[in-house]
């Protein structure tokens, strides 16, 4: 398996592109499946996630074209689902990325059943998909778990509804807009996800000829057609991939221009790092991030949805603080169980103790390079950041959690001067 080896202690200068979001391509690739058209995706981040959906989606029956042209601005790739070979997503596909279960929205309204494995369980807590079903069921749907499948059966088709979310979920938002959109009649979906890569979902989806309200905020109205088009779309940038690079310049006290960034995405944590001491500027193509002078003061963090602060950037906002001057109480709202990069941060030094949903963090002068290993993509990356700023070598293992959800990594940290390698094997 290949490992990282990082010799920290490097100021970051330079630029670094900003791809298309992971979390915005993975839905906008399901949406292929509600028309027998062409969608055309530009700036489609070159990632193993992707890869991995593609070949769900695959057996599904779409074709998919990478040919499309590609840059280090990401590939343009187009998706044809002329017609579904197969509703069923076998557990082995699924089980390797949770948001296969994108699938299931628009497999039932196209064709009238589905058959999803259940994700199963995953490093970062129990993330069950009863939201998922109890919203299709609103729609119609006749939904029955067997044998690790959920078998989802709309016979007379999908009806119009209106579903209150319990709880803000982002997956199942997506997957009640896209099964909405071939529904008949309206349906009103309440206590909504508002995060960008919803909104991005929900534009390419009124390209392709969907009627929905409400774009950006907590409540989408969605008035069923019939069908649905080929279109053509531009993934929106990737705001966790941006704040993630925003945290490598503050730890290392460098200075970045992220080319793409969107700062308007990144509201929220752009307030919290100038509190703690970073400055930010827009610029005509993105956003200059530099630490202001000497070290970043602890400021306290609460993950939210969004406009809150997010949970993808916990863990990097963690590292952050393990050499800030003084506390930081870091608190996670969205999942349980979320705290795994804590006992490999320790190991290099770090001082941070958890009281269940909360960690306290004190600020250590510095940190001390070893080898430490991550069990998912963003506690991962939360120790190549730690692994920047410290004294001596860090060796990062598991570096296919990596690979899942950040693009060129290593290249793009080593062009701003990161001693950063890829050890093979
Ligand atoms: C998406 C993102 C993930 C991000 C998360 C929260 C993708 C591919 N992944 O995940 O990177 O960390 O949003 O911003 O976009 N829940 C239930 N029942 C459900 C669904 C969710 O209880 O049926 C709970 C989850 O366990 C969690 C919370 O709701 O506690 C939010 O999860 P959700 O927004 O659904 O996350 P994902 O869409 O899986």
């Amino acid at each position: 398996m290949d490992r990282l080896r990082i010799r920290g202690g490097r100021a970051l200068k330079g630029e670094i592109a900003i791809g298309g979001a992971k979390n915005a391509a993975l839905p906008l690739m399901t949406a292929s499946l509600l028309t027998d058209e062409t969608l055309t995706l530009e700036h489609l981040p070159d990632l193993l996630d992707i890869t991995t959906l593609a070949g769900v989606l695959e057996q599904h029956g779409v074709e998919i074209d990478m040919n499309g042209g590609g840059s280090e601005h990401g590939r343009t790739v187009a998706l044809t689902a002329r017609r579904i070979a197969s509703t069923r997503a076998p557990y082995d596909l699924v089980r390797k990325m949770r948001a296969s279960v994108l699938v299931l929205g628009p497999l039932l309204a196209r064709e009238g059943h589905a058959e999803v494995s259940l994700p199963g369980g995953c490093a970062i807590g129990t993330r069950p998909v009863d939201i998922h079903l109890k919203g299709l069921e609103l729609l119609g749907a006749e939904v029955e778990l067997k044998d690790g499948y959920i078998l989802a059966r709309a016979p007379k088709g999908l009806v119009g509804a209106e579903v209150v979310f319990p709880k803000v979920s982002v997956g199942a938002t997506e997957n009640l807009l896209m099964a909405a959109a071939l529904a008949r009649g309206e349906t009103r979906l309440i206590n909504a996800a508002r995060e960008p890569e919803v909104t991005d979902l929900a534009k390419c989806l009124t390209a392709m000829g969907a009627r929905i309200e409400g774009l950006g905020g907590d409540t989408l109205v969605v008035e069923g057609v019939a069908r649905l088009r080929g279109a053509r779309h531009r993934v929106v940038a990737d705001r966790i991939e941006a704040g993630t690079y925003a945290m490598a310049a503050a730890i290392t006290g460098g200075e970045l221009e992220l080319v793409g960034a969107e700062a308007g995405q990144l509201s929220s944590v752009i307030e919290l790092l100038t509190e703690a001491g970073v400055a930010f500027a827009e610029t005509d193509r993105g956003l200059k991030v530099r630490r202001a002078d000497g070290r970043l003061a602890g400021v306290d963090a609460m993950t939210e949805p969004y406009p809150g602060f997010p949970t993808d950037l916990q863990a990097q906002m963690m590292a952050l603080m393990t050499t800030a001057q003084g506390a930081a109480m870091i608190t996670e709202t969205i999942f349980e169980n979320r705290f795994m990069h804590v006992p490999e941060l320790a190991r290099m030094g770090a001082n941070v103790n958890v009281h269940g949903a909360s960690a306290l963090v004190r600020g250590q002068d510095r940190l001390t390079g070893a080898p430490v290993m991550a069990t998912d993509l963003r506690a991962s990356v939360s120790l190549v950041l730690a692994g920047l700023a410290a004294e001596g070598e860090t060796e990062i293992n598991r570096v296919y959690h990596l690979d899942r959800g950040y693009e060129r990594l290593v290249e793009k940290l080593a062009a701003c001067g990161a001693n950063i390698e890829r050890l093979e094997g």
